[in-house]
């Protein structure tokens, strides 16, 4: 039994060519005309796609809504003109059973990564930072066969976004030594308290050198 989802996103920089594979006539209007159409006309969020997984082929498991605007449009358009339309997309998701909405390309950004649909607690909202956790926990699992034994983790950005997901995930499913790095020592103090345990010993730090000492460094603080 699965939960069904819905994927939130906005035709790319080539309008003409995304919207055309969703139906065939669109490829025939012109590349110019779609800013305008988007934003002149009361069009609502469209669902542009179905997902079906091989070994349930007859059972939908997703649903694709596209924004009508594009990326340009995204972030120039009124944030709270973006939001609205965003907010129906959502409505539409609900509406036709999706319990887990993800957001995709602009529509993280622009949501501040999903904080503004944070009220809402008809469905689930991801930004896609926890898929990211689960997929560098899973990199960490192919990799500790392969250090010393009782390593030492050191996660650097550990109560960030993706840190802080990725160091719960850690310390639920297994035992061993972490290191969290970041700057701000009162969200370290707060996030080691919260995952030590009899299994997981965990220390922090707010300076980059201490890395040094671990045997694995994780690097997951903000970019430039
Ligand atoms: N590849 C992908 O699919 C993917 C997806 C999502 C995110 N990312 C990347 O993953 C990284 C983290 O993203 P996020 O959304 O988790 O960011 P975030 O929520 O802003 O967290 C940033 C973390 O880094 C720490 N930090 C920032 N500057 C630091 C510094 N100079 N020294 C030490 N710690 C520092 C912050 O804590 P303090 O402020 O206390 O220092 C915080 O813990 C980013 O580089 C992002 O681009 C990649």
């Amino acid at each position: 039994m699965h939960h069904k989802f819905a994927f939130i996103m906005h035709p790319r920089y080539n309008v003409r060519a995304d919207m055309g594979d969703w139906l065939a006539p669109f490829s025939l209007v012109p590349d110019w005309a779609w800013p305008i159409a988007f934003d002149r006309l009361p069009l609502p969020p469209m669902i542009t796609g179905k997902v079906f997984f091989p070994h349930q082929p007859k059972d939908e498991a997703g649903i694709l809504i596209t924004l009508p605007f594009t990326p340009a449009q995204m972030l120039t358009l009124p944030r709270s003109r973006v939001q609205a339309k965003l907010d129906q997309a959502v409505d539409v998701a609900r509406d036709m059973g999706a319990k887990i909405i993800g957001l995709g390309a602009l529509t993280a950004p622009i949501s501040a990564g999903g904080k503004t649909l944070a009220k809402r607690t008809d469905v689930g909202v991801t930004n896609g930072n926890a898929f990211t956790a689960a997929m560098t926990l899973a990199g960490i699992e192919r990799l500790l066969p392969l250090l010393p034994s009782d390593p030492l983790i050191a996660i650097v950005g550990a109560t960030g976004s993706v840190g802080g997901c990725l160091t719960r995930l850690f310390a639920r499913r297994h035992s061993g030594r972490l290191l969290l790095v970041a700057r701000n020592k009162g969200r370290l103090d707060a996030l080691a308290a919260e995952t030590r345990s009899a299994n997981v010993e965990v220390d922090i730090s707010l300076q980059m050198d201490d890395v040094k000492k671990a045997d694995l460094v994780v690097l997951l603080e903000q970019g430039l």
